[in-house]
């Protein structure tokens, strides 16, 4: 057992495993380790200073935008643009591509990311996070929207932080789920959760009851049997904590595509599949119900999308209810 083992030397452990291994993605990672930190120490100390409460505007997806998800947004851009190892970033706050300044050295991978999510639980002292995406940049030239567009499957690397009772990172590079506690008296994420394994089916759904009205049969047909079957809900309105603590007891999440949202609610590249590359490498699965998300072909940045995801067990049978409704079509 390595608990305890720092991240960064968990990293380099795992860079020599790799025999081609240039360490360009060791250095990423470790930049993005830094930018985590500055957004946990903001995250708790939010209540204190005055970074709470809403900017006064909206952002590309029309919701309002809190301050302190700026501050995550700009920390990320920040911390990442000048280390070398990007070509290109991609944000749930920025509407378009952020380039790489001039000045700065490129790289070869490309960084997508939620930079604070839940920020509806900002101010409430609930679990909020950041989830992160890293793909490879597969055409030589400016950064383009389109080198962006790769289904999750082409995933490099996935993950997310949990600003709770403790800080928390979980990543995967396609070699197991792994999980680290920020020890914040030395700054350092240490090595807490090895290896991590997903319940093959759980007892819990997590899904906002109150779009009921809006759901589509299928949808409600599954909730139905869910309930008949003894299942517990918890639902607190961050994906990072609600599916942090399936991933860890075991059961499903749903944000179904719906009569209000036809197309879902969450967003596929920033969202959707870095929890899913996660979610599969712990033996779980996610998908809109019909077709498994690490599948989807993104046709632009900010593409929402249907997401089931969570227990293996617990997810196929939800698909079948969405089987069944298309073939009541
Ligand atoms: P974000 O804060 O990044 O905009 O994401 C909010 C998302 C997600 O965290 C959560 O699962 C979902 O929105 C909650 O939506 P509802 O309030 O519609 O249930
Ligand atoms: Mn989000
Ligand atoms: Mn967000």
């Amino acid at each position: 057992m390595r608990v305890g083992m720092p991240l960064t030397k968990f990293l380099l452990e795992e860079q020599r495993r790799l025999p081609h291994s240039t360490g360009n993605f060791t250095g990423l990672f470790s930049d993005l380790l830094v930018a985590a930190k500055i957004i946990s120490r903001e995250v708790n100390k939010a209540g204190l200073i005055n970074i709470l409460g809403e900017a006064g505007y909206s952002n590309v997806q029309g919701e309002e935008v809190q301050k302190l998800d700026e501050y995550a947004h700009s920390a990320i851009v920040k911390t990442m643009e000048h280390g070398g190892h990007l070509s290109g970033m991609a944000s749930e706050e920025n509407k378009g591509v952020i380039k790489i300044p001039d000045n700065y050295p490129r790289g070869g991978y490309l960084l997508l990311f939620d930079p604070l999510d839940g920020s509806s639980n900002i101010d409430v002292n609930i679990s909020i996070g950041t989830i992160f995406s890293i793909i490879r940049k597969d055409s030589a030239g400016e950064t383009e929207e389109k080198d962006f567009l790769k289904a999750g499957k082409e995933q490099v690397c996935a993950g997310y932080i949990i600003y709770g009772s403790s800080t928390m990172l979980v990543y995967t590079t396609g070699f197991g789920v792994h999980g680290f506690t920020l020890d914040p008296s030395v700054g350092e994420f240490l090595l807490s959760h090895e290896n991590i394994r997903m319940p093959e089916k759980g007892k819990i759904y997590s899904i906002n009851e109150g779009n009921t009205k809006n759901w589509f049969p299928g949808t409600q047909r599954y909730i139905e049997a869910v309930k008949e079957n003894g299942y517990s809900a918890r639902y607190v309105g961050s994906l990072v904590a609600d599916f942090h603590r399936n991933l860890l007891k075991g059961g499903i999440f749903l944000y179904p595509s719906d009569r209000k949202n036809a197309e879902g609610k969450l967003r596929l590249l920033y969202e959707a599949n870095p929890l899913a590359f996660i979610v599969e490498q712990a033996g779980g699965r996610a998908s809109t119900g019909k077709e498994r998300t690490l599948e989807i072909k993104p046709r632009k940045l900010h593409q929402r999308t249907s997401l089931i995801i969570g227990s293996r067990a617990d997810v196929e049978e939800a698909e079948k209810f969405w089987r069944e409704e298309k073939a009541a079509l």
